[in-house]
């Protein structure tokens, strides 16, 4: 959930750190810090709330020194305040160290430590690390960080530096990530590529259990036994354009404006127009074996399940294959129940994210088969899988999910149509819905073309503080991720359920002060969404739907429309996504919110 930047090499390292953490913030951005070295000379700059909070600390400061560390914190232990604020430092001041994951055995070593007579300023777990590198350290950081590791559970992306070892960044992950490039400038490390990507786009990914020397001039990897390990670079394709605001007002309402190209990235040379199939590369290791299955879970979190529930549709439609969703954070906690024949499908744009990781872990101990649909390519989850496919969709800053989410839905599809040609679904049906996939990308366009009139909706709705949002079969999902999105980032309630459950006690909540969000293609069940919206009017409550082009009867019962171009059932998702993502996004706007950091959020959740 935190965000670690470093540098050491022959340039001045505050303004590195300062731009690195520009960019990290949107992992964690509730207190930073920096530390700096200048030979004997440290500089330690700490401040609690935004990054502006450091940066202005600092202007006016001379801070001169080639090697530094920079952090931005989400709080899990010890309140906000500097003292937790990162880099922590030992008791000497001569080692300092900045942490994204958690210590889990942090109180125990803190008494040993403490008993020793090691002093402790934080809250933290992560300064237990600082007071045990000290406690090893005899003049070798490298050394000291594997005796120091080895002591403790949890999970963590660290960075270490020492003022009596200062030639080197040591940095070391177990289930949190780490980055490093080094170019003719320097070494650079950080926990998200994006960060670094203005340096060079090759980038080694650290794994589990591996220890990095990162110097001025490359970088040596071992493991925590100090066995040297070969890692060659991987070329990072996300440009530096993607990962910037270019004059939108937010991150948010780009990644929404990227959604048609999100979808393009994600289709482009997978789809076979003539055999009515698709080309998943990613498969083709597993193909005999997925022919096999006769059951699939979708393990994924927060708007990656809602994606997932879209895809259960999908893959019992079109792939005919039983298929439910698992929450990553309950997964192995109830005795899950699966087989040789169960596809688990991992659903994450981060692919960093801790429950899904364990959940991941659980299926991998039971030998299952796994395939994974992410978008950073090089993370934990995207390198442990049996299979994959990327979504492609470049870098998402916002916290809120948008372009990743639409992504999600058709990489699902992508699989459904690739399982369901191994079995039932013939070649014209293919070819319709290869079809339909390919028009995806121009239908969202025109959608966002009338953002306008989404946005004044989105203006005369905003002083509602409860929404319901509700859709029915492949809609379901969608309604679930419109009211997430309400909650993130414009904070008001939003109730996301299944049309047909209304009337079984939610319905009690509807009156003139509690508009409904209705997900009403012209599909399978529209009329019974009809009635759901009757039962709503009847109750007083306000309706803004999203309709099918065309459906002018809709007007008569409805309050707002919002209009979306026809499709396929099972592509409507993807379509009546774009509305709710902007709705969500102005009212956001309207109600004046922090809307690519909402408060308590962070975009990578890297913590069970
Ligand atoms: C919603 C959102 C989160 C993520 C969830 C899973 O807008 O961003 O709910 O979807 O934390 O994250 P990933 O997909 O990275 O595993």
């Amino acid at each position: 959930m935190c965000g670690i930047i470093g540098y050491i090499g022959k340039k001045q390292a505050l303004p590195l750190l300062m731009d690195g953490l520009r960019h990290e913030s949107y992992r964690g951005y509730d207190s930073s810090g920096v530390v700096v070295f200048d030979h004997d000379n440290v500089t330690l700059v700490k401040a609690t709330g935004k990054l502006e909070k450091l940066e202005e600390k600092i202007q006016g400061m001379d801070i001169p020194g080639k090697i530094g560390l920079g952090h931005t914190r989400w709080a899990t232990h010890g309140g906000v305040t500097e003292e937790n604020a990162h880099p922590h430092a030992d008791c000497k001041q001569n080692i300092f160290v900045i942490h994204n994951g958690i210590i889990e055995n942090y109180q125990q070593i803190k008494d040993e430590l403490q008993a020793k007579g090691h002093r402790f300023i934080s809250e933290t777990d992560t300064e237990v690390l600082s007071h045990l590198v000290e406690h090893f350290f005899t003049g070798n950081l490298e050394e000291a960080v594997g005796k120091a590791l080895a002591q403790v559970r949890g999970a963590y992306g660290i960075a270490v530096i020492a003022k009596q070892d200062p030639d080197k960044i040591v940095v070391a992950r177990l289930s949190a990530p780490i980055v490093i490039s080094v170019n003719n400038d320097g070494g650079f490390i950080a926990s998200d590529p994006g960060t670094i990507l203005s340096h060079s786009n090759k980038m080694i990914f650290l794994d589990d259990g591996e220890i990095a020397i990162v110097t001025g001039e490359g970088c040596k990897i071992t493991d925590l036994k100090n066995n040297a390990k070969d890692k060659v670079a991987t070329e990072v394709e996300w440009t530096l354009q993607e990962a910037e605001k270019t004059g939108y007002a937010h991150f948010m309402l780009k990644e929404i404006m990227e959604h048609p190209a999100s979808l393009e990235n994600v289709l482009r040379g997978r789809l076979l127009m003539d055999e009515g199939g698709v080309k998943l590369g990613g498969l083709e290791s597993i193909q005999d074996k997925l022919r096999d299955i006769n059951r699939i879970q979708i393990i994924a979190c927060g708007g990656s399940a809602y994606a997932a529930q879209v895809g259960e549709y999908m893959l019992e439609e079109y792939g005919g294959i039983p298929t439910e969703v698992e929450i990553g954070s309950e997964f192995r906690y109830r005795k899950p129940v699966f087989d040789g024949h169960t596809l688990s499908i991992f659903i994450s744009q981060s692919g960093e994210t801790a429950d899904t990781l364990a959940a991941l872990k659980e299926v991998k101990e039971r030998k299952g088969l796994s395939l994974g649909i992410v978008n950073v390519v090089g993370s934990t989850l995207a390198r442990q899988m049996d299979a994959g496919v990327y979504t492609h969709s470049g870098p998402e800053i916002a916290v809120a999910s948008t372009k990743t989410f639409t992504a999600q839905v058709a990489a699902l599809a992508l699989v459904s149509l690739f399982l369901g040609r191994q079995r039932q679904l013939s070649g014209p049906a293919g070819r319709d819905v290869v079809g339909k996939l390919s028009e995806l990308p121009a239908q969202v366009r025109e959608i966002l073309g009338r953002r306008n009139s989404i946005e004044e909706i989105a203006r005369r709705y905003h002083q509602y503080p409860n929404f319901c949002v509700i859709g029915r079969k492949y809609n379901y999902g969608i309604a679930l991720e419109g009211a997430l999105k309400l909650k993130e980032v414009a904070y008001v309630h939003g109730e996301g359920m299944r049309g047909g459950e209304l009337k079984h006690g939610s319905l009690a909540l509807i009156n003139n002060e509690f508009p409904t969000l209705a997900i009403v293609p012209t599909d399978s069940v529209y009329e019974k969404n009809i009635s759901t919206i009757q039962q709503i009017r009847a109750r007083g409550g306000k309706v803004i739907a999203i309709a099918t082009e065309g459906n002018r009867e809709i007007q008569k019962i409805a309050d707002d429309v919002i209009y979306i171009p026809e499709n396929l059932e099972m592509l409507t998702p993807v379509l009546a996504t774009i509305p709710l993502h902007l709705f969500a996004y102005y009212v956001a706007v309207a109600r004046g919110c922090e809307i690519d950091k909402p408060r308590n959020l962070a975009k990578s959740v890297t913590v069970e």
